[in-house]
């Protein structure tokens, strides 16, 4: 058996992960964002590749709110930010939440040769822990693909492909195949231990977050568990 994590979506190859299951994190905050509107009853997430793609797709569809962030900042025409509170039941329930965040919907879009694309974040951890080991008992291999940030290394992500990583590898990992990456994800789990939070609010984007007045979202993903749904991404939606 096989476990790879990719830091950043930089250099992850279609072909090496055509058909084989694949956990996407992107914990501050794209993936925690996406998991709480689908939890509260959104129909879909339609990740896109750009402003004018995510314009293009809302327009061909009813019932649609725009959603996101370029470098932080709201997108003009966009209904919506990135922070998960914004998606409560009274705004995205029934609705497409056509969906652009300057790295998370990349890595989304970046995995889908990939089957199936799991979406991960510590608001849905065991649930995706479950269904990630039954992906990877059956295919035999399994890819976390962290979203980074500008596809550099971002420590809240790196953190939670460890405890993925931790989670899936039996208590004596004879058998399995891991690489570099994940030998450094186990080890920032042994650094920080089993409290999300150290490795969350020490990275530069909980930092920046909080510089903007956003530190609630920090906190939001940090409600561990908060959800039991493992949403995946297949022809161009993210669904449950
Ligand atoms: C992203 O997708 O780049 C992140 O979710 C950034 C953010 O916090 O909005």
């Amino acid at each position: 058996m096989k476990l790879r994590v990719y830091f950043t979506p930089l250099g992850l190859d279609s072909q090496t992960v055509s058909g084989k299951p694949l956990l996407v994190i992107d914990a501050l905050r794209a993936t925690t964002t996406i998991v709480t509107a689908l939890a509260n009853g959104a129909k879909s997430v339609l990740p896109a590749d750009s402003a004018d793609e995510a314009m293009r797709l809302a327009h061909d569809l009813d019932s649609v709110v725009l959603a996101g962030e370029q470098n932080y900042k709201p997108i003009p025409g966009f209904q919506l930010g990135n922070s998960p509170s914004e998606m409560t039941e009274e705004v995205v329930a029934g609705k497409t939440v056509v969906m652009l965040t300057t790295n998370g919907t990349g890595a989304i879009v970046a995995s889908r040769t990939a089957s199936p694309v799991l979406i991960g974040a510590a608001v849905n951890f065991q649930a995706a822990v479950k269904r990630a080991k039954a992906a990877f008992k059956e295919a035999g291999e399994l890819t976390i693909l962290c979203a980074g940030h500008g596809m550099r290394f971002a420590l809240e992500d790196a953190y939670v492909a460890g405890r993925f990583a931790k989670a899936l590898l039996p208590a004596r990992a004879t058998g399995v195949e891991i690489d570099d990456a994940t030998i450094a994800a186990l080890q920032l789990v042994r650094h920080y231990g089993e409290k999300w939070k150290g490795a969350f609010t020490q990275s530069r984007s909980a930092r920046n977050l909080k510089e903007l007045g956003l530190g609630a979202d920090v906190q939001s993903a940090l409600e561990v568990d908060r959800f039991d749904i493992v949403p995946t991404y297949a022809e161009r939606q993210v669904r449950v």
